[in-house]
């Protein structure tokens, strides 16, 4: 009985080893476990005949056999069916499983590159409060209370009324609120970058109510006009591509004199004129002089110093180089990974 019960085992095992359909391994089970005429089940009904002395061995033989035979075929099946979950079989030779990667987001792409492109000549990257004075968004930027220009900001108040000496707390609307603290700082000659977030309550496609600047800054010696444009070209070319170029327009600023827009050559037709761009030139945003009352304020002397400054958003100066494929700011802070990933 023990040989006959070894040898069903040997052969079933070599039969299932074969067996890749569902159909077959159903006759399998029934062939070797059906109810009324399978190999084993016949075996177990058969103990009873077995001598006594002999029937508590072959009886655990052949339920352990029993036992080892429905786990087999429950295993083939899943194989078949192609759910194995082996704990204890790894197949090195399969491709791994490729998890999404992100990216940076493009803003803060934009911040990098930008600060990349100023730190190589010299200036110094600066971060200055978002919750900032009146002082030092308006009044230090020549720029009293009451004055009409302050219009121009749309700001979101935090104090309805001033609640100390340097007046009521806003969200700063633009990074020139850095220019004074930088000043503060005592340390000539200042050459800065500050990128922070701004706000303003403002919102269309080319408006978010929060977005950011970045603010150029540069105070010595001998500072004219000249070096302010030599500046601009180099942002242009090293930003956009080096075929660019950068223009200024006379303008008025409170905190600047002379004051000047900033526009950068159209990279869509290259300067001739087309439908992206005004008469071939694309606008960046704000440029000037320092103002001597701005460098009074900062405890600067202008009879000894002077310097020039740029403001500009960094979705907008981003969005230029990106052309037509942004056509709204409020697509960058949607997280709609559609669009994001095109990127
Ligand atoms: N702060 C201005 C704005 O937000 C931009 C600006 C203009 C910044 C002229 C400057 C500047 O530093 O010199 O619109």
């Amino acid at each position: 009985m023990k040989q006959k019960i070894q040898q069903i085992k040997e052969q079933f095992n070599e039969e299932i080893s074969k067996i890749s359909d569902l159909v077959k391994l159903a006759e399998l089970e029934i062939r070797y476990l059906g109810r009324k005429a399978g190999e084993l089940t016949q075996i177990l009904r058969g103990l009873k005949t077995v001598p006594a002395d002999q029937k508590k061995e072959i009886g655990q033989l052949a339920n352990q056999l029993k036992q080892e035979m429905v786990e087999k075929i429950e295993t083939a099946k899943k194989v078949i069916k192609g759910q194995a979950i082996s704990s204890d079989w790894l197949d090195v030779t399969l491709p791994g499983v490729q998890w999404p990667q992100g990216h940076l987001h493009l803003v803060t792409q934009a911040i990098s590159e930008i600060t990349e492109i100023f730190e190589h000549v010299g200036f110094v990257r600066r971060r200055y409060p978002e919750v900032e004075w009146d002082f030092y968004a308006f009044e230090s930027l020549n720029m009293p209370p009451d004055h009409p220009a302050r219009d121009e900001w749309e700001t979101f108040f935090i104090d309805p009324k001033p609640v100390g000496p340097k007046g009521q707390r806003v969200l700063t609307p633009h990074t020139s609120s850095g220019q004074v603290r930088e000043m503060e700082r005592k340390h000539l000659p200042i050459r800065m970058i500050n990128i922070s977030k701004c706000y303003r309550r403002q919102i269309d496609v080319s408006h978010a109510p929060m977005f950011h600047q970045f603010e150029g800054l540069l105070i010595d010696k001998d500072v004219t006009i000249a070096h302010l444009k030599g500046t601009l070209d180099y942002f242009a070319k090293q930003f956009f591509g080096p075929d660019r170029k950068a223009r200024i327009r006379p303008f008025h600023f409170q905190f600047t004199e002379p004051s000047f827009e900033v526009d950068v050559s159209c990279g869509l037709c290259g300067g001739k004129g087309c439908k992206m761009c005004k008469a071939g030139w694309l606008e960046l945003g704000g440029a000037g002089m320092v103002h001597p009352n701005v460098l009074k304020a900062g405890g600067i002397d202008p009879k000894k110093y002077s310097g020039f400054a740029f403001g500009w958003g960094v979705e907008r100066t981003y969005m230029m180089k990106a052309g037509l494929s942004i056509p709204d700011i409020r697509m960058l802070y949607q997280s709609d990974l559609r669009f994001l990933n095109q990127f």
